[in-house]
């Protein structure tokens, strides 16, 4: 009698292990058998990005998830956080690496901190536009790009964009480099960028986009530099941003991405679906940003910032060469140059 009682608790108490070993996750970053084959669990996962939810960077995300949730009849869901709410662009990455982030939509400036191949594409001016630019990232050189990315833990999606970078400030119009002379400007968290804003004469301060408000605002910086989109949506005129420069120094290129960790937990038909619609939310990103583009530029000019359009970039262009011969990554750079003659 007492032997049955032990046999009857010990079937009982393997049993629950069983079921917590099967139970299907709910937390966010999911959790699964890792073998690859299809099964009926469930994945919540997480993504996030910097940018309001009104901006393309999240909207793009969103249509991305509804898809994947209607193909996958519900099986994997994705919750996406905009405005840093789980981290800005450089912990993001990081937490991707770590497989504690799911998806992240990131400009490339703070992902070359864990890719340094990157850098090639924060070079002022190194693209003729934006449509050579994406001709170039859709091509062998982006694949390669997506490649380093890959020996990382990290999956290049699709390539999308952030705009063309601009500099704002509140001291004086920005016509020419001598006018950036001693301003404080705060930039991303890159060496190219830190570089070319010193050999412009400037005072770079890189700092994560989650601390330039407040850096702008309490006057620790003057100047800052990102596309209308991003200055529109950010009410910049209301930490002190007067001017906007249309210089377009950068393309400011942006990956949708995901961790290599998390695809590795999702059974094959799932990660099938999983690049498909993620292969498509960088396009259509970019097709948002180009719509919402001059409206931007509307709505700052409406809020009484100056919009200096005419802007002679040859100076800039020229004062920002020298850090070409800089670039770690020679081969690719001339790669990317070569694409373009
Ligand atoms: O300046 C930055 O840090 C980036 O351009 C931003 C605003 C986070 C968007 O990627």
């Amino acid at each position: 009698m007492r032997k049955k009682g032990y046999t009857l608790l010990l079937f009982v108490a393997m049993l629950l292990l069983v079921a917590a070993g099967c139970g299907k996750d709910q937390t966010g970053s999911s959790s699964n058998s890792g073998d690859g084959s299809s099964s009926d669990e469930t994945f919540v996962l997480q993504a996030g990005h910097s940018l309001p939810d009104d901006h393309p960077y999240h909207l793009g995300f969103l249509e991305m998830a509804d898809n994947i949730e209607e193909r996958t009849d519900g099986r994997v869901k994705i919750e996406v956080f905009p405005n840093s709410e789980i981290g800005a662009e450089r912990e993001l990455t990081e937490g991707m690496t770590l497989g504690t982030v799911d998806f992240v939509v990131s400009s490339t400036a703070p992902v070359t901190n864990f890719v340094p191949e990157l850098e090639v594409l924060d070079v002022p001016f190194v693209f003729e536009d934006r449509e050579t630019a994406v001709e170039i990232l859709e091509g062998e050189i982006g694949e390669d790009l997506f490649a380093k990315l890959r020996d990382n833990g990290i999956i290049g999606l699709s390539w999308a964009e952030n705009g063309y970078r601009h500099i704002t400030n509140g001291v004086r119009p920005i016509e020419k480099p001598a006018d950036l002379k001693g301003l404080k400007i705060r930039t991303q968290e890159n060496e190219i960028h830190i570089a070319a804003f010193e050999a412009l004469g400037a005072q770079p301060t890189p700092m994560a986009w989650t601390e330039a408000l407040t850096g702008l605002q309490q006057g620790v910086v003057d100047a800052q530099e990102n596309p209308a989109i991003v200055a529109d949506q950010f009410s910049l005129y209301d930490s002190k941003q007067k001017y906007m420069s249309l210089t377009g120094h950068v393309y400011s290129v942006a990956i949708y991405m995901m961790s290599e960790k998390t695809y590795d937990k999702l059974p094959e038909d799932l990660r099938e679906i999983v690049l498909e619609e993620g292969a498509k939310a960088g396009p259509k990103q970019r097709e948002m940003i180009i719509e919402m583009e001059q409206e931007s530029l509307k709505k700052l000019e409406e809020n009484g910032v100056e919009i200096i359009s005419d802007v002679d970039i040859a100076p800039f262009q020229e004062a920002v060469e020298p850090i070409y011969s800089k670039i770690e990554h020679q081969d690719l750079l001339n790669q990317i140059l070569d694409a373009q003659l």
